[in-house]
C-alpha cells in the first residue's frame, strides 16, 4: 500500500482539508485562492432515485476539515450533502470538522411564531451536530441568536466591513455625500445604527422603516419611515433579498420622502422570483450584494456583486492558527 504524504504547505496550513459541496463551487475556489491552498477532491454523486453519496478522495485522518456549502436554490439537497460530508469526515477520523455556510439555510425559521410550525433553523442546527460538526462559520445570520441553537462554537462574520469599504469608495468618488443608512424593518435597526457609527466621519445618518406582511406569504408593505431622508443619499442595508419586495417597497418610500438617491447593500442576494425585474423598475440606483450565493443569471445591470470569500479565507486561517477572528473587523 502506498501512503501519499501531504505536500508541505508553505502557508503553514498542513492540517487543512478544504472541500466544497455542489452548491457554490466558485466560492470554495475563491477561498482556496486567497489561502493559496488547494481544494481537496471529494466524490459527490446523486443516484437515479435522488439519493446522494459522498467520499473523500484524500486522507482526512487527523486533519482539520472545512466543508463549504451554501443554502440557496436547493437547500434541502445541499443540506443532506453537507450532513453526509460531516459524517464521512467524522468516520474517517478527522481532527475537527467545520461547516462553512456562506448563507445559512432556513435562518428565517428561527421561532415558533404560529401554532404547529417547526423551528426549522433549530432542526438544521441539530442535524449538523448529530452528524458530528465541531464548529460553524457563517456570515450575517438572519438573527444572531441562531448561534445559541448550537452547542458548538459559531463564528458569525459581518459583511459590514466589506460594504463600509464600498461606501468609503463612493464617498471619495463624490457619488454620495453624508449617507443615511436605512433599516427596512425593525430587525435591521441595529445594523443601520452600526453603519452610522462606523462611518460617522462621513456625516452618516440613520432612518428606520417599518413593514408588515399582511398575509403569511412573502408579500410586504411599508408602514412607516422614521428619520429624515430629504435631499440625502440613502443606503438601505439588509441581510437578505428574496423576492425583492422589502427592498423595492422601502426604496420607493425613501424616494417618495424626497431622498436624493437610493441604493442598497445586502449580504445575501438570493433574488428569487422576479426580484431582478422589480429592482430594475425601482428607484434603486444600485444594489450591492456579496457572493455568499451565486448571482442569478437574471440579475440586471443594477446588481453588483463583491466577494466576501477573502474574509472567509482569513477566518479559516484564524481558526487553523487559533488566532482572533474579531480582529478581522477592527
Ligand atoms: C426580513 O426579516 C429580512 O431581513 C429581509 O428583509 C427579507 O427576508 C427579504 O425578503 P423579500 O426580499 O422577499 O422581501
Amino acid at each position: 500500500m502506498t501512503i501519499t504524504p501531504r505536500n508541505h504547505d508553505a502557508n503553514g496550513l498542513e492540517r487543512l482539508i478544504l472541500v466544497g459541496g455542489r452548491s457554490h463551487p466558485g466560492f470554495t475556489e475563491a477561498i482556496a485562492t486567497t489561502l493559496a491552498h488547494p481544494t481537496d477532491p471529494v466524490r459527490l454523486r446523486t443516484f437515479s432515485d435522488g439519493a446522494i453519496e459522498v467520499k473523500y478522495e484524500a486522507n482526512v485522518r487527523g486533519r482539520d476539515v472545512f466543508i463549504v456549502q451554501t443554502g440557496h436554490a436547493n437547500p434541502n439537497d445541499h443540506h443532506m450533502e453537507l450532513l453526509f460530508l460531516i459524517d464521512a469526515a467524522r468516520r474517517a477520523s478527522a481532527r475537527s470538522i467545520t461547516a462553512v455556510l456562506p448563507y445559512f439555510p432556513y435562518g428565517k425559521g428561527d421561532k415558533k411564531d404560529e401554532p404547529r410550525v417547526s423551528i426549522r433553523a433549530r432542526v438544521i442546527a441539530d442535524t449538523m451536530e448529530v452528524a458530528g460538526v465541531d464548529r460553524v462559520l457563517t456570515v450575517d445570520l438572519h438573527a444572531g441568536q441562531l448561534q445559541g441553537f448550537f452547542h458548538v462554537p459559531v463564528d458569525n462574520l459581518y459583511a459590514m466591513t466589506i460594504f463600509a469599504t464600498e461606501v468609503e469608495r463612493l464617498a471619495t468618488a463624490g457619488t454620495i455625500n453624508a449617507p443615511v443608512f436605512i433599516a427596512p424593518d425593525a430587525g435591521r435597526a441595529k445594523l443601520a445604527r452600526d453603519y452610522t457609527r462606523r462611518l460617522a466621519h462621513l456625516g452618516a445618518g440613520v432612518a428606520i422603516g417599518d413593514k408588515v406582511r399582511p398575509t403569511q406569504d412573502e408579500t410586504s408593505e411599508v408602514t412607516a419611515l422614521l428619520g429624515s431622508v430629504t435631499g440625502r443619499d440613502c443606503i438601505i442595508v439588509d441581510d437578505i433579498i428574496f423576492t425583492g419586495g422589502t427592498l423595492c417597497n422601502m426604496a420607493r418610500a425613501v424616494h417618495d420622502a424626497g431622498a436624493k438617491s437610493v441604493r442598497a447593500m445586502v449580504t445575501h442576494g438570493l433574488l428569487t422570483g422576479d426580484a431582478s425585474v422589480q429592482i430594475d423598475g425601482s428607484p434603486l440606483a444600485e444594489v450591492v450584494v456579496t457572493d455568499t450565493v451565486p448571482l442569478p443569471a437574471t440579475a440586471g445591470t443594477r446588481v453588483r456583486q463583491v466577494s466576501i470569500a477573502p474574509l472567509f479565507a482569513h477566518a479559516i486561517r484564524s481558526i487553523c492558527e487559533e488566532t482572533s477572528i474579531s480582529r478581522l473587523f477592527e
